[in-house]
């Protein structure tokens, strides 16, 4: 999802924009740019595609302050006069912007019945011009802030550039933005992992406002000053690259043995107590999550012997689900900055504060704003589509539940590590899988939920179209599409469950290939392994069928907007 940066340094801004960037394109985007004031005068500079490309159009530009931008389209089509930065009419203000602006067509409006010309079908070209108007009536950069933000109805973390003052302003609301804090030098950052040489950084919180300059930073927040807490940057561990591999993903498939183990090790250290009670002591559990940890959500709630439910995010707060205080309200996000779960989020907080936040990310938005919190270990999660997060919320959640019920925990590394004999099986099916367009998973009972995840996944990455179904319910519509060589992918026992044996009748007698995946159902455990080997199929139906693995199109790795 969008990424913005901003900084002011007397050498090489430009390359610490471009870097800081790169550090970010994790969070998926399809345009970049940047700008910069040069007497008194804002330039941009922007282009479709990647920063390599914004890198030679920049060529040798020298300035002193500068914000950048990837852009993951919402409003409007991928094209340059999209991308940001937006600059306002008479150039006064330049902006970065990531979020959505619901009130949008309406400021547009106003804006253009006030002489204002739109070049984009942006909302942040909106916020832009809105700024110049309000400096236009205050000639105060401050209070022209001031009042954007109370016009502005949605989300939004801006990076503002004013082509007078050597001062970069900032807001934040529901969009994620960081303030670094280097040696003589401060900067603004949509997350953590674009700190460079910053030691420090401080949240920035909802509606909170600002500025940085060369030498000083200072907060508000409705008029006055805030004081905030100064937080070290985590050291990072030396795993941070791919090492021997060239995709992330397959790095981060491998990495799941040891991340488990790192779950483990932590966790031992950790006082579940009060987690345990607020469970134990709630009427039912709701799970809410998007994407991959939805799926996530969905297998671990089966280790739970109380009342539960699992909803996505996306509809939990739009639909307006009922609240109950007596409920215990789960929310599930590797990123923790996932916009629908924070909305839902939002939405519980209105009624009921019973809320724990699952996360990888420390101090995220979610690990922030939820009652308490427990993160999963899985250390940081580069390629786009989610794995050893994914095993690692469920092996959190099957702690919990362990506890809960006052069992022990049992796990084996051989639960979760696959023999190279075992990958090149795989790697064979994934050369058939290649030249299809389709495939199907089926499994039954809970099987069903990993079969969602394992379509999912191949989904994202190889962009074969995939779908996931109990296994019963082929013969009621979705057998019209099983014709010679039609790939279908089971998870589960034969031999103990006749009616996966008849649905696979059903494909073979009309010439689709069978691909059976099975576990010891024993074990609540053993299901690691079939997840890994749908992730490594994934993996290499991808990489056979030559697609960009750890930035799938049109992907984000944390989706910020809703
Ligand atoms: C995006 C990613 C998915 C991810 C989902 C939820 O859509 O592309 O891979 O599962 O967000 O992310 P979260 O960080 O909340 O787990």
């Amino acid at each position: 999802m969008c990424g913005i940066i901003a900084c002011i340094k007397t050498k090489g801004l430009c390359t610490y924009l471009l870097n800081g960037l790169k550090k970010e394109d994790y969070r998926g985007y399809d345009s970049c740019g940047i700008g910069f004031i040069e007497n008194e005068k804002i330039k941009t500079i922007k282009t479709v595609g990647s920063i390599e490309i914004l890198k030679n159009k920049i060529k040798d530009e020298e300035f002193t302050i500068g914000i950048g931008h990837t852009r993951w389209a919402t409003h409007g089509i991928n094209n340059v006069e999209n991308a940001h930065p937006h600059i306002s009419n008479h150039g006064l203000f330049s902006l970065v912007h990531n979020g959505t602006i619901y009130n949008y067509k309406d400021l547009k409006k106003e804006l253009i019945d006030l002489g204002f010309s739109f070049y984009s079908e942006t909302d942040s070209e909106v916020i832009v011009n809105l700024l110049e108007y309000e400096y236009g009536i205050t000639l105060d950069v401050k209070k022209a802030i001031e009042n954007v933000i109370s016009r502005l109805k949605g989300t939004f973390a801006l990076c503002i550039l004013f082509c007078y003052e050597k001062r970069i302003y900032f807001v934040r609301n529901h969009s994620p933005l960081i303030l670094g804090i280097g040696q003589n030098i401060f900067t603004l950052l949509s997350d953590v992992n674009a700190l460079q040489d910053e030691k420090a950084y401080i949240n920035i919180d909802d509606l909170e406002y600002g500025y940085i300059s060369d030498d000083s930073y200072q907060i508000y927040k409705n008029g006055k000053k805030v004081k905030k807490i100064i937080e070290e940057k985590e050291v990072e561990k030396e795993n941070k690259n791919k090492l021997n591999h060239v995709y992330y993903m397959e790095k981060e498939i491998e990495e799941i043995p040891s991340m488990i183990n790192n779950l483990l090790n932590n966790i031992k250290n950790i006082d579940l107590t009060k987690i345990i009670s607020q469970i134990d002591n709630a009427k039912k559990l709701i799970f809410i999550a998007s994407g991959t940890s939805y799926h996530a959500a969905l297998k671990a709630q089966s280790f739970f012997d109380k009342e539960k439910e699992v909803i996505i995010a996306s509809e939990f707060y739009t639909t307006k689900y009922q609240i109950d205080k007596n409920n215990c309200y789960i929310f599930i996000s590797q990123s923790g900055e996932t916009m629908d779960v924070l909305k839902s989020l939002e939405y519980v907080k209105d009624i009921c504060n019973n809320t724990l936040g699952i996360t990888n990310v420390k101090n995220s938005s979610l690990y922030k704003n939820t009652k308490s919190q427990l993160l999963i270990y899985a250390e940081k999660e580069i390629a786009v589509a989610s794995t050893k997060a994914y095993i690692n919320e469920i092996m959190l959640l099957y702690i919990v539940a362990c506890n809960l019920k006052k069992q022990n925990v049992i796990y084996y590394d051989d639960l979760s590590i696959i023999s190279n004999e075992r990958k090149e099986k795989i790697k064979n099916i994934a050369k058939t899988l290649k030249n299809k367009n389709n495939a199907i998973f089926i499994a039954k009972g809970s099987d069903y939920f990993l079969a969602l995840e394992a379509s999912l996944k191949l989904k994202e990455v190889s962009y074969i179209h995939s779908e996931a179904m109990y296994a019963g319910e082929l013969k009621h519509g979705p057998i019209a599409l099983i014709e010679k060589n039609f790939p279908v992918f089971v998870i589960g026992d034969i031999k103990e469950n006749e009616y996966l044996n008849s649905a696979i009748e059903e494909i073979k007698s009309r010439g689709g290939l069978v691909y059976q995946f099975n576990y010891d159902h024993k074990n609540s455990l053993s299901f690691i392994k079939i997840m890994e080997e749908f992730f490594y199929l994934a993996f290499y139906t991808a990489l056979f069928k030559k697609r960009e693995i750890d930035k799938p199109r049109n992907l984000a790795k944390s989706v910020t907007v809703e």
